[in-house]
This record gives structure tokens, sequence and C-alpha cells, in this order.
């Protein structure tokens, strides 16, 4: 980030804090339907349209370390085998057997020069190309192996984290990402090692889960201990961009010294991130990567979580810590894990940190509400812009015309507040101007 960058985002932040009223031409949100948390409809159209043409988050480089290792992947719902090719590239397939569908792996990791479906030993190479068929004289004589390959899904890296898109003709994720490529850069996606990865069930829809963590209107009453020491709500800047993605970024608040912030937020025994700039290391940012991704990013942590629907009324969190190197695995130094905390009567020994838990306490209660005669719609204030923009983009791509018109959002976020585009930004210089005027 330059530095005209770095002191444009500072003013605008101030200026955020300052503002008596939404900036000017904002528009104003109408209430979002109350049944696109509740429909099965809605729920069919998101699975058909957005879980399968988007780029979704399927792991790290480290659970797959090596050429010959392999990971199961279901989150998305299909059974899917990501796999660290013998050549070195990393693929994803389904895993689904050509000969009568049997899974070609059956355990969550492993490696192995060759895919063998245990069904009845249908050989695959690393890069889904079969190879081997026992009693192959009893197939017709022109059989033909080579059209039988694996079903690839498409896959793709950003650094070490890997994304799959089942979408065939979907644009790369580099394009997907956008912006987001160059901002990312300063995080070193490309050095963070995976340090934790838990998932756990909760009775909600995905995006009442996933909208806890797209506002900050909420952080003073949820979270008074915990998250509102380090981010001052008034002075939050939201930038939305293409594809649906979008970013808050907030300062600590002015009561909060320096001190506490780096005790709360900055364990000594951590690495940092060094290529971290100013705003990363001194304020609290947060991206959203449509559709299903939610990570502050700091000088210590790319910490993604990450929501998946499991039916219209359950969610399945994923609460993941990547960092930089924090030693071997013997070496005595736990690996950093910022979003859950020991728990022994818990099945993978695990609980949600507090944070989390103050963000999810409410999401089954809404969902009971929500199938109730007495959730009628949603308004939403400027500072819940992000949901009501990520609502927007869930209609894009189902396709407006797909939605039946009672579901629908109206699109009135323009792309004129779509980055690159800020008319904050003109509003911002022009309070500035007069300020520096009448100091003068
Ligand atoms: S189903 Fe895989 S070899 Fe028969
Ligand atoms: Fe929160």
């Amino acid at each position: 980030m330059t530095e005209d960058e770095i002191d444009r985002l500072r003013a605008l932040m101030e200026w955020e804090g300052e503002r008596t009223a939404p900036p000017d031409g904002f528009p104003e949100l109408p209430d979002m339907p109350a049944a696109r948390y509740t429909s099965a409809e809605y729920y069919e159209l998101e699975q058909k349209h957005i879980f399968r043409k988007s780029w979704l988050f399927a792991g790290h480089l480290d659970e797959i370390p090596e050429r010959g290792c392999y990971m199961r992947w279901n989150n998305a719902g299909d059974p899917i085998v990501i796999v660290h090719g013998m050549d070195g590239e990393v693929r994803a397939f389904y895993n689904t057997c050509r000969h009568r569908g049997a899974p070609v792996v059956t355990e969550d990791r492993g490696k192995a020069p060759r895919l063998m479906c245990g069904y009845h030993n249908w050989t695959y190479k690393t890069d889904g190309t079969l190879v081997g068929v026992p009693e192959r004289q009893d197939f017709p004589p022109d059989f033909d192996m080579s059209c039988r390959s694996l079903i690839p899904v498409r896959c793709e890296m950003l650094g070490n984290v890997i994304f799959v898109n089942f979408d065939d003709g979907a644009m790369p994720l580099t394009q997907w990402l956008g912006p987001l490529v160059d901002e990312w850069e300063e995080f070193a996606f490309d050095k963070v090692r995976l340090a934790a990865r838990y998932s756990f069930d909760l009775n909600c829809n995905w995006k009442v889960a996933m909208e806890a963590n797209m506002e900050v209107y909420h952080v003073p009453f949820i979270h008074p201990d915990t998250v509102a020491p380090l981010v001052d709500p008034k002075r939050n800047l939201n930038t939305m961009y293409p594809n649906g993605h979008a970013r808050m970024v907030a300062p600590p608040p002015r009561t909060t010294d320096r001190e506490h912030v780096r005790a709360v937020d900055s364990p000594p025994e951590w690495k940092q991130i060094e290529t971290v700039g100013e705003i990363g290391r001194t304020c609290t940012q947060s991206y959203t990567l449509f559709p299903n991704w939610v990570s502050p990013l700091s000088n210590y942590f790319v910490p993604p979580i990450v929501f998946w629907p499991t039916s219209l009324t359950t969610t399945r969190i994923e609460l993941v810590t990547m960092a930089l190197d924090w030693g071997k695995e013997n070496s005595g130094t736990p690996a950093p894990d910022l979003w859950t905390v020991p728990d022994e009567s818990s099945s993978n020994g695990r609980q949600m940190s507090p944070i989390i838990l103050e963000d999810t306490q409410f999401g089954e209660a809404i969902q009971q509400s929500m199938q109730s005669d007495a959730f009628r719609s949603v308004p939403l204030s400027y500072q819940e812009a992000r949901i009501y923009s990520f609502h927007q983009s869930c209609d894009r791509m189902i396709g407006i015309e797909n939605v039946p018109e009672e579901l629908r959002v109206a699109q009135v976020i323009d792309d004129s507040w779509i980055w690159p585009n800020d008319p904050r930004v003109e509003q911002m210089e022009t309070v500035r101007k007069v300020t520096r005027q009448a100091a003068e």
C-alpha cells in the first residue's frame, strides 16, 4: 500500500467517525425479504448458482505437502479429492471411480503414487488418467480408457491456499479476486503455514452465521471485552469490491492505549509477517471473500472463517489459522490458533474461542425467529451495507431473473459505490479542505 493510499484510508476512517448521516448519495437500503433465510427455493438457487460457480476455499498445501499426497474434501457437498500430483501440480477431482462410482480414496488424507479404487482396483495416475483395469480382456476390445479419467474440478492456488470451482467456465481465481490479489500480497499467502483448522456445526442458515462477521455495528454490544478495545465501530470504513468481495478497516478506539492493543492482539511469541504495512499493523481489517469466507488479516495471521451450508437451517463453520513458521512439531511451541481453545469434553478436543462464541450466540434463536410469523423483513443501516451488498451479489450470481420477485433484493448499491469508485473520497476531501481553511 502506498503512502497516499494509507493517508487516504486514515482520512476516510476519521471522516466516517465524524459524519452525522450516511454519505451523500448513498442509497437507502430497502428491507430484505425474510424468506431469503428460510425459503427452500432460495437455498436451492444458492446451491446451484453460487456454490457451483464461485471459487471456494478448499485447503492449504500443508495438508498435501508432498507429491502423491491427497486429501478428501466434502465441504461443498460432492465428494472431492485434492491431489498433489507426482508432477508437482495440485489438482482436484470428483472422488468417484469411473467404473461404478466407488470412492477412489477412502481416507481423509493419504499418500500414494497412484489412486486405486478399492472396489475393483481401477487405478488412476495422480493427474487423473485411468491406467489400470483388472481383467481388461472382459471389456470390449475398443473400450477406451483414455476417456475414463477422473472427472476434474477446477483447482487454483493463491500462494499456499487451495481453491476449487465446480464451474469449468469460471474465470481464473486471480481475476475473481481482482484487486484483492494486490492488496493481499503483503500478507504472504505464499509463506503462511496451516496452523489450525477446526469445524463446528451451527443450527442456522449459513448467511445468518456469516453476517455476524460482516458488520461492526454489534461490536460494543456483544464484544465489550474482546473486540471493542480493538475496533472503533464509528470509524469503520467499508469498501465493496467487484464480484461480491468486501473489506472493513477500523482503528482502535482513541481510549484504547496502544500497549493494550499490543497485549491483546500481538502475542510476542508469534512471528510477524514483516511485509505487512502500517494499516495491517495498526488497524483491524477484515475481508469478505464472496461467497463464504471472512478473514481479518494482520501482521500475525491469515485466519479465515468459512461458512458451509449443510442444509437450509444448518451451517458448518470452519475456523482456520494460518501463520508464519512457529517451529517444528515437537519444538514445544504450540501452533497458533486464533479461533479455538482446548476443550477436553468436545469431540475434536477444541471449543470455539470467546469471540466466535459471542458472534454465533444468537444464530439458532435468530433462525427460529426467522421461521416464525414475527420475522417480516430485514432493515439494514449504512454500517451494515456490506451485508446488503453481499445479498445483491448473491442475486446477481444466481441471475436476478432466476430469483422469484418476492425474494429479490433491489440492486440499489450501484457501481458508483464499488471499488475503485468511491464517492466518499471527494466528500472527505471537501471536509478536509474546509477544515484546513478554517485553521488557516
Ligand atoms: S467402482 Fe471403482 S473399480 Fe469398480
Ligand atoms: Fe463480531
